[in-house]
């Protein structure tokens, strides 16, 4: 198996594409920390995967709160002494044109899509670096490579996340921890329910994406599981500082 014998932290685990992510890892061999603000959700995860006979343990991890980072880094080392793949994932999406968003939107938007990352990471790297290399993924967007319409938080945040990566990705290849930005596009997922009000209801919103979509179709999470686990194990061993987009075409 592909990661067996690894262990593995994903954030925003409770749902979607993190849920979806947590799955394939632990089917193929990982232990895997299954986080996420609502705990409730976390064990839900957990519980999927220990019924799939699965390895996984949960914990409530809110991102924004630096004492949740300290505390669960400090409970994989205790229970485990070493990560091999951090998939730091949570992220919000907060729209508008730079009238229509206030500061508090923007700066939500740089807690959880850019500052909560570094804060991950800081607070793994040690680890990693003790144990010889690692992997970490870091969920953007396709919005951190192309620029959508009235998204001035989201487009801003998840660039300044890809660049982030890229740099992080230099500073530690030679230590072999190789850090990748994941960039999906429209996947079908809770994340996208906003828009589905903005634009008036389901059938509207599945209207804009078989148009805008050169594939014609949302993304599902099991296709970015794939991408998950390719950049998780060793299949992607020469992969560094990449920004990894699997977007059905729409960021050609
Ligand atoms: N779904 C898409 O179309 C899409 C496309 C591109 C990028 N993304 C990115 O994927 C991530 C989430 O997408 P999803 O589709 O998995 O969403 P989702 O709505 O299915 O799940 C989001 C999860 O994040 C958790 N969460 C929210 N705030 C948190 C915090 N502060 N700390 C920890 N957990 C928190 C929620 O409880 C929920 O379980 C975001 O980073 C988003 O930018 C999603």
């Amino acid at each position: 198996m592909l990661l067996e014998n690894k262990i593995a932290l994903v954030t925003a685990a409770g749902s979607g594409i993190g849920q979806a992510g947590a799955q394939i890892m632990a089917r193929n061999g990982a232990m895997v920390l299954v986080t996420d603000r609502d705990g409730q959700r976390a064990d839900e995860t957990a519980k999927m995967i220990q019924a799939e006979g699965g390895l996984c343990e949960s914990a409530c991890l809110d991102v924004t709160a630096d004492s949740d980072i300290s505390n669960i880094v400090e409970k994989v080392m205790a229970s485990h002494g070493r990560l091999d793949v951090l998939h730091s994932h949570a992220g919000i999406q907060v729209e508008g044109t730079v009238e229509q968003i206030d500061v508090d939107g923007f700066d939500a938007s740089w807690a959880i899509n850019v500052r909560a990352h570094f804060m991950l990471i800081k607070s793994v790297l040690g680890m990693m670096r003790e144990a010889g290399g690692g992997s970490i993924i870091v969920t953007a967007s396709n919005s951190g490579v192309l620029y959508d319409r009235e998204m001035v938080a989201y487009a801003t945040s998840k660039h300044a996340c890809v660049a982030m990566v890229k740099q992080i990705a230099a500073d530690y290849a030679a230590h072999n921890i190789r850090v990748n930005a994941l960039c999906p596009g429209w996947i079908d997922t809770p994340f996208n329910d906003p828009f589905t009000r903005q634009m008036g209801g389901r059938e509207a919103l599945l209207d804009y994406v078989s148009s805008a979509i050169p594939m014609r179709r949302f993304g599902n999470v099991e296709e970015i599981a794939e991408a998950i686990l390719f950049l998780a194990s060793s299949k992607s061993s020469f992969m560094t500082g990449q920004a990894f987009v699997v977007d059905g075409g729409e960021a050609i």
